[in-house]
């Protein structure tokens, strides 16, 4: 599951460059029914990566209508299953970072469901999110000082439920103080030491520690 970045092919990430060297095939949503590119922000991408590298890859459109229905889901994770059977190792890709607003993570729950092998050897790559890059462009912070940031959806379906992201904490405090949830903590993400727990540290002992408090979610 590759993070594409928000448009612009220099943002894209090493790991997602290395990830289109390495694979046998790389599918790419459309959402064009007849499967064709003309409209995929994410094929022009995909394209420039590949020039980049000097390297051509097996490209397989995927139908994504971004209707939110399951069906469309379980139809893209079949095709990304098949690929996976039919040539190996496959990317699919999702424009901005994975994290925020995609569906990787529904074709993530089907994949799992229906391949828990090939669940077990999917890798979702992280990328530069379209407000980050946005705010770069106009080179205005998100957040300064004691300010706090907020992502909304403009027209949500039903209840907002709510993910924070709670960071710069201070060494030695106690962290009764951020409630309870579905926490995780990441101390020293990617570096020497590092420690990522499904839960809440009692006590925070490094100052790179960050803690996700993830939205409530049907299980
Ligand atoms: C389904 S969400 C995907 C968000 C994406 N995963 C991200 O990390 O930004 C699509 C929304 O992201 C925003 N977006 C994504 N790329 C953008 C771009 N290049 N320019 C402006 N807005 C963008 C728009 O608000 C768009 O409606």
């Amino acid at each position: 599951m590759v993070s594409l970045g928000p448009g612009d092919v220099e943002l894209l990430t090493l790991k997602a460059l290395n990830a289109f060297k390495n694979c046998d095939a790389i599918c790419v949503p459309t959402k064009s029914e007849d499967n064709s590119f003309t409209k995929s922000i994410s094929f022009k991408i995909v394209c420039e990566a590949l020039s980049h590298l000097g390297v051509e890859k097996k490209i397989i459109p995927v139908y994504s209508p971004m209707r939110f229905n399951e069906q469309d889901w379980i139809n893209e994770a079949n095709i990304v299953i098949k690929a996976s059977k039919d040539f190996g190792s496959v990317c699919f890709v999702t424009l901005g970072d994975a994290a925020i607003y995609s569906s990787i993570y529904y074709l993530l729950d089907i994949i799992k469901e229906k391949d828990s092998v090939l669940h077990e050897t999917c890798e979702v790559i992280a990328g530069v999110t379209s407000f980050s890059a946005a705010s770069a462009r106009v080179q205005k912070a998100l957040c300064l000082g004691d300010e706090q940031l907020v992502i909304k959806p403009i027209n949500p379906r039903g209840k907002v439920e709510t993910t924070e992201i709670l960071m710069r904490p201070k060494i030695g405090m106690d962290t009764q103080s951020l409630g309870e949830g579905d926490f995780y903590t990441f101390e020293n993400m990617y570096l020497t030491n590092e420690n990522i727990y499904p839960t809440k540290i009692d006590k925070v002992k490094k100052y790179m520690t960050l803690f996700l408090k993830f939205a409530k979610r049907e299980a």
